[in-house]
């Protein structure tokens, strides 16, 4: 077994810095999230940010489904992704994060490619219909396994899912207790890692991120 590089902060900002930049545009939506408060911790990292963008346009996606958009950073990367005649789709609970995420969409030019439903996810993603070449699955954790059987109908052979925090923070091995024992995770990835339907790497950037190929 080959060995595995330890992620400090220090080599976590060599990365980013060493990696796809933020534009001015980006940076700002990350900065008015920050000011939110707590909160910003939902924010997908940068360096998964330039993930997302680089995975769109390698299989040539254009049409994408988002859940879980928040302030729509995520939802800024896949868009730049897609050609002008994209389509991303997103799905969110929160009318008041995702308007932060619109007034940014529309400075970057990618507004047009965004169709935003507001609801819960899981009937949102009930009434998807077409084909889709792309999804980035980033809402509520339990969620997560009902979200993929219900998109992998839907992505076309060849086609990716993306799954964010699927490590916990780490606590997916060792010993946990109540709160702290990611059990939906654990789930999850069991799930996943069972399905013929598809192939799955779990990549360890930022949370954990799991990028699954539809067979
Ligand atoms: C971790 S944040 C998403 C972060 C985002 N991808 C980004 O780039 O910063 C999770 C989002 O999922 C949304 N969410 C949670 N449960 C949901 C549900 N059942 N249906 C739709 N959205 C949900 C929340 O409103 C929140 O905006």
């Amino acid at each position: 077994m080959g060995s595995q590089v330890l992620v400090t902060d220090e080599l976590h900002e060599y990365m980013v810095a060493h990696g796809m930049p933020l534009d001015e545009i980006a940076s700002d939506l990350v900065a008015e999230t920050n000011a939110l408060g707590g909160v910003s911790e939902m924010l997908t990292t940068p360096d998964q940010a330039g993930l997302l963008t680089t995975l769109t346009r390698l299989v040539g996606a254009r049409r994408a489904v988002e859940i879980g958009t928040f302030t729509g950073f995520s939802a800024l990367a896949i868009s730049r992704g897609l050609p002008a005649d994209g389509e991303l789709i997103c799905l969110d609970v929160s009318d008041e994060w995702t308007s932060i995420g619109r007034r940014y969409w529309e400075r970057a030019g990618v507004a047009d490619k965004i169709d935003l439903r507001i609801g819960d996810a899981h009937e949102s993603a009930a009434k998807l219909e077409g084909e889709f070449d792309l999804a980035f699955v980033d809402a509520e954790k339990p969620g997560y396994t009902d979200y993929f059987e219900q998109l992998v109908p839907k992505i076309r052979p060849n086609g990716i899912l993306l799954f964010d925090n699927t490590l916990a923070g780490g606590r997916v091995v060792g010993e946990h207790t109540g709160e702290d024992d990611p059990v939906d995770r654990k789930e999850f990835n069991a799930h996943i890692a069972a399905d013929e339907r598809v192939d799955v790497v779990i990549l360890g950037i930022g949370d954990g991120l799991t990028l699954v190929r539809k067979r």
